[in-house]
């Protein structure tokens, strides 16, 4: 028997520290369909995902809750595991990267590397963004937060060991020049090149002393390996690269597609295929960076409120309605939206009208017509033609646009021999037909075409949406569902019995359910607020605040700090002394808003330089945790400045 061709393909691995909301759900129905569809087509494919559940963002949700890292992991991680169960998610593999066999590759991988001399001894001092788990240069931030995530970096500055990246950058920079396919889509080819590897490459901090939820290096047990580190290796042990169990890595490696959301790009075109080329392993032939989910209002957030649950979504739909919605609405490699009112209306049109229709109409005239019986297509005629040509031609350019991973496209596909199948029915006219005793043999032909086209349709749907798939399949009583068996237009056997089953996608009332899932949200949004306050930090005495000196002052002037579009600049009043605040407040606030005003400032702040500006002290102001909404903290009357805020 000939080896069947190898399909490897990864999703990122999920960090365990909130639920998942659609907009990280669409990675992996993203690579679902992919995986699906490989299969389909006559690959070995190894589809893998997993959870990243080390480093410090884990480990203070963990101390929040008041749990181990690991008791905090292992309940979410479940939760995970039953959102992809409810998704029909067809991973083969689920990694966790606190598996042993993960740990100890790990550490025998970056052993490796410090004995060839690519991990060094230094120390670190900058920038830390624990929600992005990034390090950062002074330069790097913008307007002192993380370039990437906008939120605030904590300073770092620890004994630290590195990676030496820069001496890779070169060959870096010819490999992506010399394969085009490598990241994709393009745009962000140029991004990587531009941003990060030309204006030269520095080297990557990989362990931190400040914690210690996370893997020991082995030459050194005071570090904990860095977090990105430690994930992007799931890869290759997750196939058991580095034991002698190594049977998967021989057959699978290199990957041929990692697919991941745009966010994350940097790392996997950059840190990981300089990882595999310090360890002499070919790299992966592509990094697929897809868009971002946005919602109405832009980025999901929980202190927006906004943030779609899948879970609520499935159990109000039915999964295939939302892997269709993410599959098809969303362009794939470009950023989407998710809007409620789109998808109900997408599932009325495309699910329940065009497709729902087409089974529902075809099995009740078979059952109508034949008592259920499939008869044999043997009265032809030319109108057939046009079905015929476009049924055969579909697998072709679904199989052609998914290997160009263009997942909508290929949908569109499908359901243009859909629409084209329901205009035949319109064409021929079965009901006209069955009038006629003499046209029964025609009526046959026309009804087993359509089931045929539909046979092809639910065999190529079942890489999307394989609920669906199955419920026509068993509605038409369909026995071949091969991919070789939708080459050719003669897979249904005649004589077969049809099956009429529960309508496959109820229509839905719109507004009605509009409605119900405007009440859903407005419960999660309470819920929300409920959980998103952070913790009461530790105790501290009335000495301990008053070592904080709070002032009332009156801002004078206020303009814009240059350059920045975060910064103001504020000279404020205290008690007849004239200080320069800056403060990061220029999204919220028009200089010409604050001008008048009397607000509270941290006094006694050690003075620092942000953007070259002079900034004595801090204005007080509240604002969410994401810093979507801020207001400063304002005296409702006039108080003489200078006077204490206690
Ligand atoms: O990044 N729209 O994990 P993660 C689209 N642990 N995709 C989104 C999204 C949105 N609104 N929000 C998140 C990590 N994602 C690392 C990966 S891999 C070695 C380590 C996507 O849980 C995001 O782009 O933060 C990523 O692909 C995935 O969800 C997991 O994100
Ligand atoms: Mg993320």
């Amino acid at each position: 028997m000939k080896e069947k061709k190898k399909f490897y393909l990864t999703t990122p691995i999920y960090y365990p520290s909130a639920k998942l909301h659609i907009g990280n759900t669409y990675t992996t129905v993203a690579a679902d369909a992919l995986a699906r569809f490989k299969r389909l087509s006559g690959y070995d494919v190894m589809f893998l995902t997993g959870t990243d559940e080390h480093g410090q963002k884990i480990q203070r949700k963990a101390e929040e809750k008041g749990v181990t890292p690991k008791e905090y992991v292992d309940e979410i991680v479940a939760g995970i595991k039953d959102l992809w169960k409810m998704m029909n998610i067809s991973y083969d593999k689920f990694i966790r990267t606190t598996d042993d066999y993960h740990i100890e590759s790990v550490q025998k991988i970056v052993e490796k590397l410090y004995n060839q001399g690519d991990i060094y001894k230094s120390s670190y001092e900058g920038w830390y963004c624990t929600p992005c788990e990034s390090f950062w240069t002074e330069t790097q931030l913008v307007d002192g937060k993380c370039p990437d995530c906008g939120r605030p970096v904590e300073k770092a500055k620890e004994e630290a060991y590195f990676f030496k990246v820069s001496k890779y950058a070169d060959r870096l920079i010819e490999y992506i020049e010399e394969h085009p396919d490598f990241i994709q889509p393009e745009s962000r080819k140029n991004e990587m090149l531009n941003n990060f590897l030309r204006p030269g490459l520095e080297d990557l901090c990989i362990s931190r002393t400040s914690f210690d939820w996370g893997i020991k290096a082995p030459f050194d047990e005071k570090h904990v390996i860095y977090v990105w580190i430690d994930a992007l290796l799931n890869y290759i042990t997750a196939l058991g690269y580095g034991t002698e169990n190594d049977q998967l890595f021989q057959k699978y490696w290199p990957c041929n597609v990692h697919l991941i959301g745009k966010d994350i790009l940097r790392f996997h075109t950059i840190y990981w295929p300089i990882t595999l080329m310090a360890l002499g392993l070919e790299l992966p032939k592509q990094v697929f960076g897809h868009g971002w989910l946005l919602v109405d209002g832009g980025k999901m957030s929980k202190s927006k409120g906004n943030v779609v649950d899948p879970v609520v979504l499935i159990n109000e739909f039915g999964a295939d309605a939302v892997r269709y919605y993410l599959l098809h609405e969303i362009p794939f490699g470009s950023d989407g939206l998710f809007n409620n009112e789109i998808f109900i209306k997408k599932v009325n049109s495309d699910l329940a009208n065009d497709l729902g229709n087409l089974v529902s109409r075809t099995v009740a005239m078979v059952e109508k017509y034949f008592e259920g019986i499939i008869q044999s297509p043997t009265a032809k005629e030319a109108i057939d033609e046009e079905l015929i040509s476009l049924a055969l031609e579909v697998p072709v350019k679904v199989e052609d646009n998914i290997n160009k991973l263009k997942i909508p496209e290929a949908l569109d596909n499908i359901w243009e021999l859909i629409r084209r199948s329901n205009k035949y029915i319109d064409e021929t006219a079965p009901w006209i037909l069955a009038k006629d005793e003499a046209k029964k043999e025609r009526l046959g032909t026309v009804l087993y075409n359509l089931i045929e086209s539909l046979r092809i349709t639910a065999t190529l749907l079942s890489a999307f949406l394989p609920e669906t798939s199955e419920k026509i399949y068993k509605q038409l009583n369909v026995e071949l569902t091969t991919w070789d068996s939708i080459f050719s237009f003669d897979g249904t056997r005649c004589g077969t019995k049809v099956q009429k089953g529960d309508v496959i996608f109820p229509r839905i009332d719109v507004a009605a359910k509009l409605e119900q899932l405007d009440k859903l949200k407005e419960a999660t949004i309470k819920e929300a607020q409920k959980t998103a306050a952070k913790p009461i930090k530790e105790e501290i005495t009335i000495e301990d605040f008053e070592k904080i000196d709070l002032r009332v002052v009156k801002v004078l002037e206020c303009e814009p700090v240059k350059k920045s579009d975060k910064l103001l600049k504020l000279k404020v009043d205290l008690a007849g002394e004239t200080r320069q605040v800056v403060s990061g407040i220029a999204k919220y606030y028009k200089p010409e808003d604050l001008v008048g005003k009397y607000v509270v400032l941290v006094a006694n702040l050690k003075p620092v330089k942000l953007r070259g500006e002079l900034s004595e002290g801090m204005i007080l102001a509240a604002s969410t945790e994401d810093d979507s909404k801020l207001f400063t903290v304002t005296i409702p009357g006039e108080l003489p400045t200078g006077s204490e805020v206690r």
